[in-house]
């Protein structure tokens, strides 16, 4: 059996995936009504929050795809968990860690892993670029007034969609053997600009898409505005003043060497995306 974690974007798809190829999986969920009846997928209720809802979903586990907000008590509880119930391995999403980011979730990641690796169990980290999914909190502006902000400057970065990442996840647990020991880097296979994204978003919308540099603060606040709890808010704004130095600007070659095929562009991200941008 294979334990998805949470049924966020990666999660669910990676669940989808790995149900498709016939392999047991359960989903841990707190409202498991929001993730309807997926086809082939043990959804279970139960809360990051509540350990003994955790061993609960862990019995029988022999995988685990460990995604959440990333909180280091809980992931820590989920791994506690795992070594209990005598699980094999764990895929860990995980992104940019390092124990001195100036971004507290970088350095809570940096936690989690050493807390997984000091555990003894099998371990495979993906530390991911940042997701295309993202700009799905732009849509809203791009739809309303044909533009939209960023403080990422002039900052290339090597986005990856969250759909590649769950394949990557789902082909990691199926055969983990592989993959013991080892950290991906996955990524998209172009490192892009925010003003290189509003062409894209300009050529398959078929209308003019503009981008406006914003400050720091300015970020901060349309975040703010947007209903992101003020803490998020302020390390997202961290992270893309990050992109703007050229923090993100990497791209490797672990998701086709992984998948065997190309991974997603953004143009492709935009496509399947465009009744949300319009
Ligand atoms: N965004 C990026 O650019 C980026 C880049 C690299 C790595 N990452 C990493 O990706 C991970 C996030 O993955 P994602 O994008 O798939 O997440 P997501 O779409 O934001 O989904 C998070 C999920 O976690 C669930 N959840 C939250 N708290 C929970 C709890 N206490 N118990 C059970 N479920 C809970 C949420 O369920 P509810 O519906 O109940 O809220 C939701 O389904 C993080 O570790 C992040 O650091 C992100």
């Amino acid at each position: 059996m294979i334990l998805i974690t949470t049924g966020g974007k990666v999660g669910a798809e990676a669940a989808r995936l790995l149900a498709e190829r016939g392999l047991p999986v359960r989903l841990l969920a707190r409202h498991p009504e929001k993730l309807g009846s997926p086809a082939g997928v043990e959804v279970v209720q139960g809360d990051l929050e509540a350990p003994a809802t955790v061993d609960v979903a862990m019995k029988g586990v022999s995988t685990v795809v460990l995604v959440s907000p990333a909180i280091p008590a809980q992931e820590l509880a989920v791994v506690d968990s795992a070594v209990r119930a005598g699980v094999d391995h764990v895929v860990k999403i995980t992104s940019k860690a390092s124990a001195d980011s100036p971004i507290p979730r970088r350095r809570g990641q940096t936690e989690i892993e050493n807390g997984l690796i000091a555990s003894g169990l099998g371990y495979t980290l993906l530390r991911n670029n940042a997701y295309m999914q993202n700009l799905l909190m732009l849509a809203p502006a791009i739809a309303a007034t044909n533009g939209f902000g960023s403080s990422a400057g002039d900052g290339r970065v090597g986005m990856v969609d969250t759909r590649d990442v769950a394949a990557v996840a789902a082909e990691i647990a199926a055969s983990p053997a592989a993959h013991r020991g080892r950290t991906y880097w996955p990524t998209g296979p172009e490192s892009i600009s925010y003003a290189d994204a509003a062409a894209v978003f300009t050529t398959v919308l078929g209308r003019p898409i503009t981008f406006r540099p914003l400050t720091f603060e300015e970020q901060k606040r349309a975040m703010v505005d947007a209903g992101l709890p003020e803490v998020i808010a302020g390390m997202n704004a961290q992270a893309l003043s990050l992109f703007a130095e050229g923090d993100s600007d990497w791209v490797t070659d672990d998701v086709p060497s992984i998948l065997g095929r190309p991974a997603r562009t953004f143009e492709q991200f935009v496509v399947d995306h465009a009744a949300a941008f319009s």
